[in-house]
C-alpha cells in the first residue's frame, strides 16, 4: 500500500551513542508499558505461532529489544495457544539491562538477554533461531535493512518484522499524543524512580524525545510494498517472504514483513 508521505530518514536520539542511556532506558520502558497495555501484541501472536509451528523453531533471537517490548507478552500469549516451549534471547545494541533482567527474572529457564550489546547489522552466528524486530526496521537505511533480511536468508534463519509506526498523517496522530501518553502511564512503569519523575514531569526530557522520535519513526517507516520490493529476489529459495498489514487494538495497524524457512 503507498503512503502519502514520502520517507525521510531524520535524525533519531535514541540511535545515537553519546545519548544518555538511563533517558533511553525510560523511553524504551515506556513503549514497553504503553504497547503492552493497549495489547498491541494480538495481531502478532497467530503471525508467530504460525511460524513457530511452520519452521518448528520453538527459539526465537529478538534484535533491538529495547524495554523488551511485546514480545514477553506474546510469548506468553503462545504457551497460552498450545506452544509451550518457545524461548527467547532478547538483544540490543544499547541493551536496557534493568528492564531486560527483570522480564528474564520472571520465566529464567525460557527467556534471557545478551548483557553485549548486539548490532541488529551484525548477529553473532552463535544467536541462532527466528529473529524478531518489534518498532525497530524503520531505524535502518533501506540498503542496511535489506542487509539485514538477507543476512537472516543466508544464515537460514527466520525472520519476522513488526511496525507499529506508519507513515501517513493518520499515523502522526498518535505521536503527536504520546507526551500526554508519558505523563499517565508513568506512575504505572517500574521501577518508579526519581530520574524517571524528574526527566517526565519536571524537566519533561522523555515526553519530548518519546514524540520527536515517534514523530521521526513515523516518516521513516517502510510501507508493504516498500518492503516487499526490499525482499524481491532476496535470499533465493531460503526464506519464503511474506508481508502484510493487520489490524490491533484501538485503531492501531500492524504492518508486518515475515521470511519463513522453506
Ligand atoms: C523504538 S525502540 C524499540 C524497542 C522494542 N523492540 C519495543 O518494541 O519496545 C528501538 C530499539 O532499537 C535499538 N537499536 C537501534 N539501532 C540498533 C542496532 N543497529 N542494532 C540493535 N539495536 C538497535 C535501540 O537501542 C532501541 O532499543
Amino acid at each position: 500500500m503507498a503512503a502519502l508521505i514520502p520517507r525521510m530518514h531524520l535524525f533519531e536520539f535514541e540511535d545515537q551513542a553519546w545519548f544518555p542511556s538511563s533517558i533511553r532506558n525510560y523511553m524504551t520502558d515506556f513503549l514497553r508499558y504503553s504497547t503492552v497495555r493497549m495489547q498491541l501484541h494480538r495481531p502478532m501472536v497467530q503471525i508467530l505461532t504460525s511460524m513457530i509451528n511452520r519452521t518448528g523453531t520453538p527459539k526465537i533471537v529478538d534484535l533491538c529489544s529495547g524495554g523488551g517490548g511485546l514480545l514477553a507478552a506474546i510469548q506468553r500469549d503462545i504457551r497460552k495457544a498450545g506452544r509451550p516451549g518457545t524461548s527467547i534471547t532478547f538483544t540490543d545494541k544499547y541493551p536496557n539491562a534493568e528492564a531486560l533482567s527483570a522480564i528474564c527474572r520472571e520465566q529464567p529457564s525460557a527467556l534471557q538477554f545478551e548483557v553485549a550489546s548486539v548490532d541488529a547489522t551484525a548477529v553473532p552466528a552463535r544467536l541462532r533461531g527466528i529473529r524478531t524486530m518489534f518498532s525497530a526496521f524503520h531505524h535502518f537505511r533501506p540498503e542496511i535493512a535489506q542487509q539485514i533480511l538477507g543476512d537472516s536468508a543466508a544464515s537460514g534463519q527466520g525472520i519476522a518484522v513488526f511496525e507499529i509506526s506508519r507513515r501517513s498523517i493518520l499515523g502522526l496522530v498518535p505521536m503527536l499524543l504520546s507526551p500526554l501518553g508519558t505523563w499517565l502511564m508513568t506512575p504505572f512503569i517500574r521501577p518508579l524512580t526519581p530520574g524517571r519523575l524528574f526527566f517526565t514531569y519536571v524537566v519533561p526530557l522523555v515526553p519530548f524525545f518519546v514524540m520527536w522520535d515517534g514523530i521521526v519513526s513515523a516518516f521513516r517507516t517502510y510501507t508493504v510494498d516498500e518492503m516487499k520490493a526490499m525482499v524481491a529476489g532476496l535470499g533465493g529459495n531460503t526464506l519464503e517472504w511474506e508481508a502484510g498489514i493487520a489490524d490491533a487494538p484501538f485503531g492501531y495497524k500492524v504492518t508486518y514483513l515475515v521470511g519463513v524457512p522453506r
